[in-house]
């Protein structure tokens, strides 16, 4: 067999064993890890997750902001959005699993008078509050969007690549403390982590 042969051959076998490799993992896991490679970065910086999350994710709850005092209805809606893998992890064992990622949209809203009373509804797309959970603590030392066992970022509805975030401790955390004790997260609006 000559030189040439034999390391065309043991390339064919190298190619398709990782072929095969990578066609092997679950779908589930695969669409998992890629929205997360996707999302973060070598050195933990953060991106909005380019899947379809409001089709392709499970909705974990919604939270209507109060209009001003004396006016009715609501004045902005989030809706949080988790890869569905997270919420199986989360119903097994009531944490959020490393890998995990939470989108919070926040929404304007609009009031008007219908056949059922006076309603709210989502408006325009204002920006994205996006969370990724890394128990290891990975990138704490070195990228100011980590910290408390998660990455912190928000994004403006005109960019979903640059966040405007520069330092989550100053801009995220006093915010949730409230839900320290919670793995800093407010779950009590989440049916859908419930068995
Ligand atoms: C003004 C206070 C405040 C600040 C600042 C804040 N948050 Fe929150 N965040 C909340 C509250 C309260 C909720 C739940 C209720 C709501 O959405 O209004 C929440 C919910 C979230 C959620 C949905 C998951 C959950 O905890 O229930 C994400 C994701 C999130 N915040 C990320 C961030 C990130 C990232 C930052 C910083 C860039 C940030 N937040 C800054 C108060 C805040």
């Amino acid at each position: 067999m000559s030189k040439l042969y034999s390391l065309c051959l043991a390339t064919t076998v190298a190619a398709t064993a990782m072929a095969s490799i990578a066609l092997m993992p679950s779908v589930s896991h695969s669409q998992s890890t890629s929205a997360l490679n996707k999302t973060i970065d070598s050195e933990g910086n953060i991106r909005l997750p380019e899947v379809d999350f409001r089709k392709e994710w499970a909705a974990l709850g919604a939270w209507a902001v109060a209009a001003e005092e004396g006016t009715q209805g609501s004045k902005g809606i989030h809706m949080v959005y988790t890869q569905p893998e997270t919420v199986d992890a989360y119903r097994k064992t009531g944490k959020f699993p490393d890998g995990a990622i939470l989108v919070k949209e926040l929404l304007g809203a609009k009031t008007a008078d219908m056949t059922t009373g006076r309603i709210s509804r989502a408006g325009d797309i204002e920006g994205w509050f996006v969370m990724v959970k890394d128990s290891t603590g990975k990138f704490e030392k070195t990228n100011k969007l980590w910290g408390k066992g998660w990455g912190w970022a928000y994004f403006g509805a005109n960019d979903r690549v640059k966040t405007t975030t520069v330092d989550y401790e100053a801009e995220c955390l006093a915010c949730h403390i409230p839900a320290k004790d919670n793995d800093w997260i407010y779950t009590e609006a989440y049916p859908v982590l419930k068995n």
